[in-house]
């Protein structure tokens, strides 16, 4: 199993239906190629984590990053094999309600601010980043409140 995490810049504006039907739409494609994941978008920038086959996830990546609407402005791959973290979110919108219920909305958005600003050295956040990620994991398959 093979995952990366990105943040991008939208080069438009997304509504909240355009969101939703964002993510439902690459929640259908992502179940048919099997890339499970999540997705956030917050301070007007997109938060991506997105894990599968190492084929697929690269594949799918390069259709996103061709998408005009938004920018890649860092992307961070982990290429150690995994079980996969996210194996019920074909492609979770990650939204206000959905953090606060689980207690991780500072989790996730120290972890944009991280990717955007990179203040620590490269292995710290890093290390960080993908802390988070397995944070946010136990969260979506135990289902239960992060303390
Ligand atoms: C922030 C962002 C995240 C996206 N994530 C996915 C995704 O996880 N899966 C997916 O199929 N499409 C995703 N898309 C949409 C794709 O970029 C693309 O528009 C869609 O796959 C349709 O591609 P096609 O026009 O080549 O068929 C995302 C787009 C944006 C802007």
């Amino acid at each position: 199993m093979k995952s990366l995490i990105y943040l991008s810049q939208p080069n438009q504006e997304f509504s909240r239906s355009a969101l939703t039907k964002l993510a439902t739409e690459a929640a259908e494609n992502n179940k048919a190629i099997g890339v499970t994941g999540f997705l956030r978008f917050q301070h007007n920038m997109f938060l991506q984590y997105l894990e599968g086959k190492s084929a697929d996830v690269g594949n799918l990546l390069a259709v996103i990053s061709r998408d005009k609407r938004h920018t890649i402005v860092n992307c961070l791959y982990n290429d150690v094999e995994h079980a996969r973290r996210f194996s019920n979110w074909n492609m979770k919108f990650v939204d206000e309600g959905y953090l606060q219920q689980h207690s991780v909305e500072s989790f996730l958005s120290n972890q944009l601010q991280l990717m955007k600003e990179q203040t620590l050295c490269d292995n710290q956040w890093q290390q960080l980043i993908w802390q988070g990620v397995d944070i946010l994991s136990e969260c979506a398959v135990n289902n239960h409140k992060i303390t």
